[in-house]
């Protein structure tokens, strides 16, 4: 009888992408996907340590382990991820409830680590690598749409902000062979999907066949940078809508700002994690810009494309930040005008530059402040930015129904914001009706239109369809819109 898995992500996109690559690898091992933690035999839980909430969220999750074990003495389970490689064998020791830890570059050894907690052991590999970019495995889709997927084209990070663990936890930066993210993308295309993300920390710094101090490794070949890159994929697959993230603005290129808006299946969204307004907290932060520097790049991206919409991440209240940098985070958000935007707290995390240099010296209070004034800020820019594009016709690609209504599908536009749109057009119920009635009169018959068409004239809007919307009114969070015209039509062509 074959086993059955459960996977849950946490944390970023890239936690999803891995996810992927771990159910295939246990697919070969005979591992299908479980519908629930209840019904598995093996919880793997793929965790995050961007801040202490994130991990504590899992620690809760991690106790819950033992409600179902009681349940099910077979029961295994697993911590992979980000949580894994920062805490190593003391999870082991606090949590008895785990039997295996993994780090983000050991997923190719889970089927040793299994036959050994198979024979009741404990199991941990948490190695990182330099090389490790897991490039041929064809990752299994776990909880896909069928129409948008993730593509991982680099891992790990050489940054080293001073607030972030994630060079601690997915270690050095590694560029993915750009054939099998090519190769990965036309498979997708075949399988029907409609979108790719193409993911890595830092996209901007993905480089193939070329060291960081400029130096081609193999003169055979083609260098890659990451418009390069982009581009190659947008020629590929011209069917495939394209999206990327993260980028950084100290490395965004206008090489990149100009493939972007040469092709058109290259979504008009960037997300340009500013972190401060404040150029001192910025330098605080060893983030390698400063508000200048970063104020040139979103005039760079208006330059070359006026339509993009742009998002960001701000952390409040990073180790001496002033009530006047506060003010300049503010005003560089009313500067730019973001359409979207992550915002957290400041939260201290081992290890990192900060924890080892700087006081955590803004009062819990504060950051509660700052961040509460900084969201309240988005919600204006947003709104702003939303009302802005009602009236505009936009294309949409449907992902699925929404979950408000079953009577609504949801889909996104260039700029990444979700779209409400009827499931069922009326105004192509009536163009069909017509295209009917005009067959009856060909065929010399009067009664029109005849009952027994009318089913097939509904057009029913499903994942995968791309409209041209009409968008009517909008919220903060999303916009509705009316169908305007089809863009293919499957119900017509058939
Ligand atoms: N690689 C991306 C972001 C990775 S983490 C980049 O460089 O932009 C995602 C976001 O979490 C960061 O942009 C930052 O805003 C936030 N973050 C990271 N470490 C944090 C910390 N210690 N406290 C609060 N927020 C943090
Ligand atoms: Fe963290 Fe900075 Fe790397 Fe982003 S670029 S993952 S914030 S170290
Ligand atoms: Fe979290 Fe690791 Fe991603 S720390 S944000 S899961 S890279």
């Amino acid at each position: 009888m074959s086993k059955k898995v459960y996977i849950e992500s946490y944390g970023c996109q890239m936690n999803v992408s891995d996810s992927e690559v771990v159910a295939s690898i246990l697919a070969k091992q005979g591992y299908q996907a479980a519908a629930s933690a209840e019904e598995a035999d093996l919880v793997l839980l793929n965790t995050c340590s961007v801040r202490e909430k994130a991990e504590y969220t899992v620690l809760q999750r991690i106790n819950e382990m033992n409600r179902l074990k009681a349940g099910n003495k077979e029961l295994k389970v697993g911590v992979l991820g980000c949580m894994a490689e920062r805490m190593k064998e003391q999870l082991l020791v606090e949590k008895k409830v785990v039997d295996l830890v993994v780090g983000p570059d050991a997923y190719r050894s889970l089927p040793q680590l299994l036959d050994e907690v198979g024979s009741g052991q404990k199991a941990v590999n948490v190695l990182l690598s330099r090389e490790e970019t897991y490039g041929e495995i064809v990752p299994v889709r776990l909880n896909s749409n069928g129409v948008t997927a993730f593509v991982t084209i680099m891992r790990g990070c050489d940054n080293m902000c001073a607030f972030c663990v994630v060079p601690f936890t997915r270690g050095r930066e590694r560029s993915r062979d750009p054939q099998s993210i090519l190769a990965e993308c036309r498979q997708l295309v075949a399988d029907g999907y409609k979108e790719v993300t193409l993911l890595g920390q830092n996209v901007d710094s993905y480089r193939w066949n070329i060291d960081a101090r400029g130096n081609v490794k193999n003169p055979g070949e083609p260098v890659t940078d990451f418009a390069d890159l982009l581009e190659m994929t947008a020629t590929t697959c011209p069917e495939l809508r394209i999206r990327y993230s993260t980028s950084h603005p100290k490395d965004m290129t206008d090489k990149v700002l100009e493939v972007m808006a040469r092709h058109e299946n290259i979504c008009k969204y960037i997300h340009l994690p500013v972190q401060s307004g404040s150029s001192a907290v910025l330098k605080h932060m060893n983030r390698g810009y400063d508000r200048e520097w970063y104020l040139e790049r979103i005039a760079a991206i208006r330059r070359y494309m006026p339509d993009c919409a742009i998002s960001t991440d701000i952390i409040a209240g990073f180790c001496g930040e002033t009530e006047a940098d506060h003010r300049d985070t503010l005003d560089l958000m009313a500067q730019v005008g973001y359409d979207m935007a992550f915002m957290f707290k400041y939260s201290e995390r081992p290890k990192t530059l900060a924890a080892r240099k700087l006081p955590d010296d803004v009062p819990e209070e504060v950051k509660g402040r700052r961040l509460a004034e900084i969201i309240e800020a988005q919600k204006t820019n947003s709104a702003k930015r939303m009302a802005g594009y009602v009236g505009q016709v936009h294309e949409v690609l449907v992902e699925g129904v929404s979950k408000r209504s079953a009577e609504f599908m949801y889909g996104r536009n260039t700029q990444n914001s979700v779209v409400i749109v009827p499931r069922y057009s009326t105004q192509f119920v009536v163009r069909r009706a017509q295209a009917a009635m005009e067959d009856c009169h060909r065929a010399g018959s009067r009664s029109f239109p005849p009952t027994n068409h009318e089913p097939r004239t509904i057009q029913e809007w499903r994942p995968g369809d791309l409209i041209q919307v009409r968008i009517t009114s909008a919220t903060a969070g999303s916009l509705q819109g009316e169908p305007v015209a089809p863009v293919n039509e499957p119900a017509m062509q058939a």
